[in-house]
């Protein structure tokens, strides 16, 4: 995606920013969400064309649900997506549905995906002829060259998904995905529930598919090796964030984020003469519903400082190229701003908070002191404003004996 001088010198397929899913997982009397799990809080990328960016994390940190909100498979998807130059976020679900055989997935658990009454045959044409990409008198040719591509006989087209292993179910689902012609799939983790040395073969199909076809992938998995080989820039989740983000080698060589060394250092080493040295994290991953403050990550942190319990990192670019949320990369300059930057905010949200406060006091001064309208002004407003003038006074003495001093109460006492 870069240069050895951080440009670009590819074209850009995919730029994401700020993605933001929030499920509500608590409601008000009213019925009115009031409870929120952040499972996407804020994820910047881009990928270029042709290209595979690795997403890797633990269980539960938000890198399915990133992927299918990148194919708009949720509602209340915030932020933009910029494909191909338009930001598909902002597009009428008819507008979407023009793009969306260029937007395809393939999901962890290839049975749960392939209907069971279905031939292979029509699984993996049946959305591409919906889509007017192959016609009738070309259907069964088009579904044969697809299959062939990836790997499967002639004579399965006739035959039903339960009669076939998982790595062949995978590879019915990875067909059915290319039957549509698309430019971005998104693969969730694709070999996670296949044995070993079926994992191997589909991943160099999806490299030789790529190769041949251009294609680019958002590649999910926990397996490191495995996302390790197949991509060319590599982003960490953590709690709905990214943490670190940047081209394979750069991430692999020259970790940065005290999360991202931690799970590096659990991958085994396949030489016994070296020694592994694991850091273990400590604790479960903490709640999305209620994420610690400051940095996500400090509760778990082994180089945790007074300003991450605090104030939540920048995601910024540390190196050319190389993107990292954590304190540890400040400069001086950094750390003052931020930390200037959370006392204005904290100032600001002081001031609305007394403003709020003071709004239904404001209302009634308004409606009730200040505008007796009407009739009621003509036929109470005297009365009114006797009471006001003795409220008033009343007001003005006791403010008066509260200015008193104790030395002057203490002398009128004496003289009493
Ligand atoms: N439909 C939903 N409603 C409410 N919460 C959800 C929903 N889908 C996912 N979540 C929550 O969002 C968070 C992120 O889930 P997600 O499936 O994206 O994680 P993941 O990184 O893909 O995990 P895994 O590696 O186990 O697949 C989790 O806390 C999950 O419980
Ligand atoms: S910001 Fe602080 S707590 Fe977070 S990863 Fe960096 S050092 Fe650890
Ligand atoms: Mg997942």
């Amino acid at each position: 995606m870069r240069n050895n001088d951080g440009h670009e010198a590819h074209e850009l397929l995919l730029e994401v920013k700020d993605l933001k899913k929030y499920f509500v997982v608590g409601r008000d009397f009213f019925g009115r969400p009031e409870k929120f799990l952040k499972a996407v809080d804020g994820v910047s990328f881009k990928i270029a064309k042709g290209k595979t960016l690795g997403i890797v994390g633990e269980s539960g940190c938000g890198k399915s649900t990133m992927g299918r909100s990148l194919l708009r498979l949720y509602d209340g998807v915030q932020g933009e997506m910029w494909f191909k130059g338009q930001d598909i976020n902002k597009l009428s679900n008819r507008e979407f549905d023009k793009i969306r055989p260029s937007l395809q997935m393939i999901f962890q658990d290839p049975y749960a995906s392939l209907s069971p009454r279905l031939t292979v045959g029509e699984i993996i044409g049946e959305s591409a002829r919906q889509h007017g990409l192959v016609d009738k008198a070309h259907f069964h040719e088009y579904v044969l060259h697809i299959m062939d591509m990836c790997g499967l006989q002639p004579h399965y087209f006739e035959r039903y998904p339960h009669e076939f292993s998982g790595g062949q179910r995978q590879r019915i689902c990875i067909a059915r995905a290319l039957a549509l012609k698309p430019e971005l799939v998104v693969c969730d983790e694709p070999v996670s529930a296949l044995d070993v040395s079926i994992q191997a073969q589909v991943i160099n199909m999806l490299i030789d598919l790529r190769q041949s076809l251009g294609l680019t992938y958002v590649f999910i998995s926990h397996d490191l090796s495995v996302v390790k080989h197949i991509s060319d820039d590599v982003g960490v989740m953590y709690l709905g964030n990214l943490v670190e983000y940047g081209s394979k080698e750069d991430i692999f060589r020259e970790t940065l984020h005290p999360y991202t060394k931690a799970l590096f250092s659990a991958v085994p080493v396949p030489n016994p003469h070296v020694k592994m040295n694991r850091i273990m994290l400590k604790g479960d991953i903490p709640s999305p519903v209620n994420p610690p403050k400051g940095c996500k990550f400090h509760t778990r942190c082994d180089h945790c400082m007074d300003i991450c319990r605090e104030i939540a990192p920048e995601y910024r670019e540390v190196k050319p190229g190389h993107f990292c949320a954590c304190h540890l990369y400040n400069s001086e300059e950094d750390t003052k701003r931020l930390i200037a930057k959370d006392e204005e905010e904290k100032r600001l949200a002081e001031e609305k908070r007394l403003a709020d406060a003071q709004k239904p006091l404001n209302k009634f001064k308004a409606t009730v002191v200040d505008k007796p309208v009407g009739k009621v002004k003509e036929v109470v407003g005297d009365t009114y404003n006797k009471i006001k003038e003795k409220v008033k006074s009343v007001v003005d003495k006791k403010s008066k004996d509260e200015h008193k001093t104790e030395p002057e109460q203490k002398d009128n006492g004496g003289q009493e």
